[in-house]
This record gives structure tokens, sequence and C-alpha cells, in this order.
């Protein structure tokens, strides 16, 4: 289970040299096995969010619990799938996703067969021996969340990961993201500033202000999945979401845990 409690951070601002508040008293708690979106304006502090739930930046205030341990510094067995593909060119498909294994110094054998089951799993079988510049966008996407996978994290944390994706590959994206969840059964930390990604994919869907990023509102989406994407109930909760964003004047009130 991870839990955010309570969590604040600023950056000096580089050219002004002034403190910037960019996230302020943030807290949610997300299960194991939940799938978690994050949903919230460009620059509010998203991926900044991320970044402290891996180890990678340190909060000014609050705490980070990872399975009732706390988070302090970079932490080894979380997926971090980033907005820019973070492939490395030089490997082929297959020898990307046992990276990390081969850094963990999984024995060869060993380490070819898991990275074989897990390019299945994403879908790319046929592609081991692609290098990441034969093969396309949503591709790289999926060998990503292979790569992540492989070394099976406590927690993957999924930062727009199908962004600048086509409408199409976007959709198979996200279907083929749940049924990987549904056989690994990750808890998922997905950001996106696609509300309709986030109400298709998510448990729960956590809602940042402008920054000083601030939870304005935690909305549960208890549909079961399959999900029909033009379901009038899916619409009306993404509906939901966007006149939040619209009246964004009212972002200090106080939190509402919804349906
Ligand atoms: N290392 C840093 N030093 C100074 N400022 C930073 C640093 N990292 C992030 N920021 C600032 O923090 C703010 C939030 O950045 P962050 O990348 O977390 O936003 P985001 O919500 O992920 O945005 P986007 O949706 O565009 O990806 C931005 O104003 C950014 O300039
Ligand atoms: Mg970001």
């Amino acid at each position: 289970m991870l839990i955010i409690d309570n969590l604040s951070k600023s950056f000096i601002h580089t050219s002004t040299n002034e403190s910037m508040q960019i996230l302020k008293d943030i807290n949610f708690t997300a299960e194991e096995g939940q799938f978690v979106c994050i949903v919230g304006p460009s620059g509010c502090g998203k991926t900044t969010l991320l970044r402290m739930i891996a180890g990678l930046e340190r909060q000014d205030s609050g705490h980070i619990y990872l399975n009732d341990k706390e988070i302090l510094s970079p932490v080894t067995d979380i997926g971090f799938i980033f907005q820019e593909t973070t492939l490395l060119p030089w490997r082929t498909v297959l020898r990307n996703v046992e990276f990390g294994l081969e850094i963990g110094n999984v024995p060869k054998k060993q380490r070819r067969q898991r990275a074989l089951e897990f390019v299945e799993l994403v879908e790319l079988k046929g592609f081991e021996d692609y290098y990441p510049k034969q093969i396309s966008g949503g591709m790289k996407r999926k060998a990503a969340l292979a790569m992540s996978l492989v070394v099976d994290p406590k927690i993957l944390l999924m930062d727009e990961p199908f962004v600048a994706l086509d409408c199409q590959s976007r959709s198979q994206l996200q279907e083929a993201l749940l049924n990987i969840w549904a056989k690994t059964k990750k808890t998922v930390i997905f950001v996106t500033h696609n509300v309709e990604e986030a109400v298709f994919l998510a448990d729960e869907i956590i809602c940042l202000s402008t920054r000083p990023a601030e939870i304005y509102r935690i909305m549960k989406v208890d549909m079961p999945r399959p999900r029909d994407r033009t379901s009038p109930e899916l619409n009306k909760i993404r509906k939901e979401i966007l006149n939040f964003i619209k009246t964004r004047s009212h972002w200090s009130m106080p939190l509402i845990r919804m349906m």
C-alpha cells in the first residue's frame, strides 16, 4: 500500500531565485493492486509527485510510505515509465527488457526466459530482435512497460505514457495495459492530462488543481471492466471532472470524496 501523507514541495525558481510552491498538502493512499490516475493541468507538479514517490526528489514536508516503509532514498523496486520513452537505442527489444535483470545479476538463461515472457505479455512477440528505431511509438511504450514489469516492481509509476499517440494506438495500449494489470495485480499510479483516459482506466481519480497543486477531488470509478467508453455512467464522471476543471476558482473547497 502507498501512503502519501501531507506532502509539500517547493522549488527555487531558476531566474528569480524565489521559492515557488509546487505541491501543497497532498494526501492520498493507493491500496495494493489499485489503479489510481492523477489528472491535473500542465506544470502543476504531477511528474514531481511521481519522482518523489520513486525517491528521486525529496519533499519539503510530509511523508511517503510504501508497504509501511518510508521512502527516503531512490527506490529500486519501482517501475517508472517516463513521459519520454527510455529504451536504450543500441539494444534490441529483448535486450532492453532484459536490462533490469542484468543489473540485478540474474543469470543469463533465466533472464532471457523471463524477458521473453514479458515480451509476450505486452504483445511484442516476433519483434524481440528489433531495435527501438525499427518499431512504432506504441510498440516502444509496450517495450518500456515490459522493461518496467520484468523486475517485478512493487508499484508501477506511469507518467503520461501514451501521450503523442494517435487515438487508436492509445486505446489499444490502454486495453493492453488493463489486461497486464489484471494479470500482474500491480498497484499503478498513472498520470494523465486526458480525463477520458483516466475514467476508462482508473479505480480512483485524483484531481489536482493548478500550481501550487492541491487535491481538490478524489473520485471513485466503481465500474466493472471492460468498460464501455461510450457508456452514460463514464460520461457522467468525465463531465463532472471537466466541470470542476472549468470552475477552478473554487479550487479552495475542501476535499470531497465522491461515489
Ligand atoms: N528540478 C527543478 N528545479 C526547478 N523547478 C522545477 C524542477 N522540476 C520541476 N520544476 C518546476 O515544477 C513545476 C512542476 O513541474 P512538473 O514537471 O512536476 O509538472 P507536470 O504537472 O508534470 O507538468 P506536465 O503536465 O507539463 O508534464 C514546473 O513549474 C517546473 O518548472
Ligand atoms: Mg509531467
